[in-house]
């Protein structure tokens, strides 16, 4: 994990937030490689979960809802983790986790088994506030979302009337999330601002235990269709005493992570009971009627619920090898091409006779269609490494031969091959290469 960590910031995938002001805890900002990488997580997602399919629409929520919003859905009253805090070092860790944490003051002991007091536990809101307009008082406390899936639920009537959907459909979206969590870390895995990829499928009760096994296999396949290694996959279903208060059934995408298997994603069948909370609460009809068979139902809805910080994590983990090139130790990201942040490099191999001009021509013909660098600096080898360390897939270098025939040589990154194409080839080649058969 630290190399992976060392690696992403040395290679702008992440910096912590606020460096150069000591950093503010659990907060990353992505660098221009970590940009792309986390974009195309996100565009593949919604490429697969919204724009391939005719039974998903999309949605884009405002973060800011009425606070009636977190009453209804259960957050205001239970969104809350049981802490205890030191009376000896001020220190406020969760109670039902402090085997998981370290004393702050002596490291190799449990807070609580380190000679401080703890306090009895209280129960503390994970949800951030602020106010709305210039008043701070408590009418005028909104809340930070904790999860995008309430947007969701307050909308399906404008989606139902405005997309001429029928159950079964979903409503996808993706965007930020806010929990003010007691023990984030492991880098991007968890922390108190991040993104979250979900989607709400209605369906009719009684058909929801299947589409519920639809979606843990669409999902569980998903990841290993962008490359992560199926071996560092896993469902695990939750048991009935883990199960969420809305929940009748709940399952993991857990990942292999250097740390150990962790949650990518959860797969939940929600039931009605966001529909029908929100009903009583707004004192609208959520109910969704059936023409065909006159049938009036609430709709139970499966969750499939991501996060787009944790599977980008989760790609980066997946993808890091290191081998040997031309005697040398090398790093290199697997990325599968869709989810690599540049997907070509281009590279004159001398600062002379032409060369570099032509490979910045070729540079900006790639740029149309996808991110691209150019490099001139250091020995071929080491541009090639520079490459390998970002996951480019392919380099693209301009020598000699390339001034007579207009051909450049492609070289793979996993396999170091080269072969030779023409110029007017390359931007067919590649995009077939990088998009497979999508
Ligand atoms: N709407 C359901 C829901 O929010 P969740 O399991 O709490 O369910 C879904 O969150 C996903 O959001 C998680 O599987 C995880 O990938 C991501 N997530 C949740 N909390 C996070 C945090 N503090 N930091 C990063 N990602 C988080």
């Amino acid at each position: 994990m630290e190399k992976v960590v060392n690696l992403a910031k040395r290679r702008g995938f992440a910096f912590q937030s606020s460096e150069i002001y000591g950093g503010l805890a659990s907060c990353w900002d992505y660098g221009p490689v970590g940009v792309e990488l986390k974009r195309n997580v996100k565009n593949a997602w919604w490429h697969d979960m919204v724009l391939t399919r005719h039974d998903i629409v999309g949605i884009d929520c405002a973060i800011l809802m009425h606070p009636r919003v977190w009453e209804a859905s259960g957050h205001v009253a239970g969104f809350t983790d049981p802490l205890v805090d030191c009376k000896k070092c001020k220190e406020r860790f969760r109670a039902d986790k402090l085997t998981d944490v370290q004393c702050p003051q002596r490291p190799s002991k449990h807070p609580g088994e380190c000679g401080g007091e703890l306090t009895e536990s209280r129960q503390f809101n994970l949800m951030f506030k602020t106010f709305m307009g210039p008043v701070e008082d408590t009418a005028n406390v909104v809340f930070m979302r904790p999860e995008t899936a309430q947007g969701i639920f307050v909308n399906f009537l404008n989606v139902l009337n405005s997309s001429r959907q029928k159950v079964p459909f979903g409503i996808a979206q993706i965007g930020k999330s806010f929990r003010n969590e007691i023990t984030p870390g492991n880098f991007v895995f968890r922390t108190r601002e991040f993104e979250q990829m979900e989607m709400e499928f209605f369906v009719r009760p009684g058909e929801d235990d299947r589409w519920y096994e639809y979606w843990k296999a669409e999902r569980l396949t998903w990841y290993g269709k962008y490359g992560v290694r199926p071996e560092n996959l896993r469902l695990r279903e939750h048991a009935k005493d883990e199960l969420a208060h809305y929940a009748k059934a709940c399952v993991d995408v857990e990942y292999q992570f250097p740390f150990g298997w962790s949650e990518l994603e959860g797969i939940a069948n929600r039931t009605d009971f966001d529909l029908k909370q929100h009903a009583e609460f707004s004192g609208k009809d959520l109910s969704y009627f059936n023409e065909e068979t006159r049938e009036r139902f609430v709709p139970y809805v499966i969750e499939p619920a991501a996060g787009a910080d944790r599977a980008t994590l989760a790609f980066l983990v997946d993808a890091y090898d290191e081998d040997e090139a031309e005697g040398e130790p090398r790093i290199v990201l697997r990325f599968h091409p869709r989810i690599a942040p540049v997907k070509a490099a281009v590279f004159p191999l001398l600062r002379k006779d032409g060369q570099p001009e032509k490979a910045l021509h070729i540079r900006d013909l790639l740029a149309k269609q996808f991110p691209v660098q150019y490099d001139q600096a250091g020995s071929i080898g080491r541009r090639y490494r520079r490459q390998d360390e970002i996951g480019t897939p392919f380099g693209v270098t301009v020598d000699h031969q390339t001034m007579q025939d207009d051909t450049v040589t492609l070289r793979h990154r996993d396999t170091m091959q080269q072969e030779r194409i023409p110029i007017d080839r390359l931007v067919s080649e590649l995009k077939l290469r990088i998009e497979g058969d999508q």
